[in-house]
Order: structure tokens, then C-alpha cells, then sequence
């Protein structure tokens, strides 16, 4: 039976929780656990949803050229991106409204990650103050902005990120309009009675709104149709925090990305909610990489499921990988420990992989993995 709104059942058990192994069984729990119309906004996607479905497909249909008779007794799962340390490649994927998946929101994921020792990115459609968020975790926190009309305000938020302790920002670009997610429509979205976006709040109504209908009702003023490199730039230039660029699909722009002052690329297509009938992640990521060529990391995320997963990620060129709904379906099932049982699965689904491709480090997952005339 679903849940309606507002009516979050009982936390999974610790014991409940071991005995779940893929992240397929933490989205068909949390189906029977959340609202359908926050389910609707959690798993849609845009148009027909095929770049949705295609992410997925495209990470299954590579296969990893496995290498044997290599001493993995001693292996290193541990990384770096932009001089911060992470347990594994992986990262939180910055997602909105975590509230509606726990009462413990945002903080919840923060802790997971914190103690899970990977960094999250909070969206900035959080439901829990940046400081609040920041407070939680013991890892470090990265903030993700849009740019929309009101730069003044703009810029006193990426100031106060500042001061909350945040380490970098993922500028989102991939949404001059918001993408047209049926799902939400059919659901009625809006954002609960009593939740608030609260790190957008500039009079007080607005980020609440309540009334919308659809995304593009309710956050419509977050974004802004008109941005350009030259707002890239300006960004660059108003903070003393790395700039990744989030949402690049072609090598030419995430070139031009870096050129206009970026620190990092996220290969995205904002887990297909944008334009549908973009390419899938795994597709986009290899040329992109080839293109920046270690000048910046580049991150990808996308239908991320499997340890597997992320050590193709990596033979394809990126640094890191990032996870979004698996988060909201670990958080839906048992809040903060919910989301660490799944960072927990991916953690040792990666180290297993690594073994098994045989792969001792980060360093040894290479191209050739990918390819099967070698
Ligand atoms: C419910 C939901 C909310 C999201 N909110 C944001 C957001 O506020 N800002 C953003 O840049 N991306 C947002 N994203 C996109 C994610 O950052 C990420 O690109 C995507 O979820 C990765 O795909 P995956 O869910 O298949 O892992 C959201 C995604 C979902 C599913």
C-alpha cells in the first residue's frame, strides 16, 4: 500500500536493513513506503523518459575485460577530488526536498555520508539550512546552485555558503526551463505543507510555494533561461571556492567550461529529467574526459547502481561517480542509516569488482578494461 502525505511509516530495522544487498530493493521499498506523489517526483523523469531508462542500459551494456593472476590481496579503494579525500569514488548527487523522503532530511544524508567518509552535494532545494547541513557531516559538503534572475541574492547565498564551511560548488546548467516530467504533473506536485526551501528563502513565500503545480510552477524563479558563460565567469569570479559545472554532455562545452574558470565537469543530464533524448552518461563521458585530459576532475552521474558501475565510470575517465535517487531510496527506508547501507552496498560492491577485474588501486582501473581486441 502506498503512503500518503505526511503519513512516513516506521524506519527499517537494523537487522532489516543487512539483509537488503541491491539498490533495486531499497527503490521498491521505498514505492511501497512514500507518497505517490513523491515517488513521482523521485523516480520520473522528462518526455517519455528514455534518456531516464538509457543511463541504466548504457552502464549494463559495457562489459569489464577482466584481468587475472594480479595480487589484489592489498587494495585501495580510496581517492581524491579537488583536494578531498574520499573513502571511494562516489559522491552524494546534489537532489532536492530530502525531507519528503525522511523527517530527518538533508541531515540524515549528511551523516550517512559523513561516516561513510564520501562527500555530499546539497541541492540548493534542500530542505535543511546549509549550516544546519554542514554542522552534521564529517566530510565535506559541496553546494549546488542555480543561477536565476536575482544575482544579488545569488550572491549573499554563495557567501553564506562560504562561511557555512561548504568546499566547492556544482553550478547546475542543464536547465534553462525546467524539463516536462508528466509524472509530477499526473501527481499534483508541490512541495508539503510545513517544508520549506529554506536556503532560497528571499521573502519568505516564495521558496515555500506551496500552490504550485509541477516544477515549473513551484520553482520556476530559481532558474533562468537567459544563462551564459559570462554568468559562468561571473560565478568564478565572486568566490574563492572551485566552480564545477554541472550537466555538460559535449567536449566543446565542458572545454569552454574550463576556460571560463570551472574546476571540475559533472558528465550529467540531471538523471533524465532534463531533455529527454539526450545521451546517456556512460556515452558522453569517455569524449569528455579525452577532451579535458586531467586538467580538471570530471564527474559523472547517471544511473549509477552497481559497484561495477563505477569501476567502468573510471576505465572511461572520470575521477569519480555521484549516486542521486539511490540516496532517497536508502534515506525513504530508514533515514541516515538507510542511505549508509547503500553507500555501504556500492562500497564493497566496488571493492569486490576491484578484485575481481583485477584492479589493486584506482590507478590500475584503466581504458583497456573496456576493451575487448586487447
Ligand atoms: C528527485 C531528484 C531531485 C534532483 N534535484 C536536483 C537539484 O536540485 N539540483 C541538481 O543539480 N540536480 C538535481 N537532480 C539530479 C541529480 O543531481 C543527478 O544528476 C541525478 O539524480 C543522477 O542520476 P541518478 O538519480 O540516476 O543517480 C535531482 C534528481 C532527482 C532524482
Amino acid at each position: 500500500m502506498t503512503a500518503t502525505e505526511g503519513a512516513i511509516p516506521k524506519d527499517l530495522s537494523a537487522d532489516e536493513l543487512s539483509k537488503l544487498y541491491r539498490i533495486d530493493d531499497f527503490e521498491m521499498i521505498a514505492r511501497e513506503r512514500l507518497s505517490q506523489m513523491t515517488f513521482a517526483y523521485y523516480a520520473g523523469g522528462a518526455g517519455d523518459e528514455r534518456t531516464l531508462s538509457r543511463n541504466r542500459a548504457a552502464w549494463e551494456a559495457l562489459s569489464i575485460w577482466y584481468r587475472v593472476m594480479i595480487d589484489v590481496s592489498k587494495r585501495s579503494p580510496a581517492t581524491t577530488m579537488l583536494n578531498m579525500p574520499l573513502s571511494f569514488p562516489l559522491l552524494a548527487a546534489p537532489t532536492a526536498l530530502h525531507k519528503m523522503a525522511h523527517r530527518d532530511g538533508e541531515v540524515a544524508t549528511a551523516r550517512a555520508c559523513g561516516t561513510a567518509g564520501i562527500p555530499m552535494v546539497v541541492s540548493s532545494l534542500s530542505t535543511t539550512s546549509i549550516e544546519e547541513i554542514c554542522a552534521a557531516s564529517s566530510s565535506p559538503i559541496l553546494f549546488q546552485l542555480y543561477i536565476g534572475q536575482d544575482r544579488g541574492f545569488l550572491g549573499e547565498l554563495v557567501h553564506r555558503v562560504e562561511r557555512a564551511g561548504c568546499v566547492a560548488l556544482q553550478l547546475t546548467v542543464d536547465t534553462p526551463v525546467w524539463g516536462l516530467r508528466e509524472r509530477e504533473m499526473k501527481t499534483g506536485f508541490h512541495v508539503p505543507q510545513g517544508m520549506g526551501i529554506v536556503n532560497l528563502q528571499r521573502s519568505g513565500a516564495d521558496a515555500n510555494g506551496h500552490t504550485g503545480v509541477g516544477m515549473a510552477q513551484t520553482l520556476g524563479w530559481t532558474i533562468t533561461p537567459s544563462l551564459c558563460w559570462k554568468d559562468l565567469e561571473w560565478l568564478c569570479g565572486l568566490t574563492r571556492l572551485p566552480v564545477m559545472v554541472k550537466g555538460i554532455c559535449r567536449a566543446d562545452d565542458a572545454l569552454t567550461a574550463v576556460r571560463c574558470g570551472a574546476k571540475g565537469i559533472v558528465v550529467s543530464n540531471h538523471g533524465g529529467r532534463q531533455l529527454d533524448g539526450a545521451p546517456p552518461t556512460a556515452e558522453a563521458l569517455p569524449r569528455i574526459a579525452q577532451a579535458v585530459a586531467s586538467r580538471v576532475p570530471v564527474v559523472v552521474d547517471g544511473g549509477i547502481r552497481h559497484g561495477g558501475d563505477i569501476l567502468k565510470a573510471l576505465a572511461l575517465g572520470a575521477t569519480a561517480v555521484q549516486i542521486g535517487r539511490p540516496i532517497l531510496w536508502g534515506l525513504a527506508t530508514a533515514g541516515e542509516h538507510g542511505a549508509r547501507r547503500v553507500i555501504d552496498i556500492l562500497s564493497s560492491d566496488f571493492d569486490r569488482v576491484m578484485a575481481l577485474a583485477g584492479c589493486p588501486t584506482i590507478a590500475s582501473i584503466t581504458h583497456d578494461l573496456l576493451e575487448p581486441s586487447r
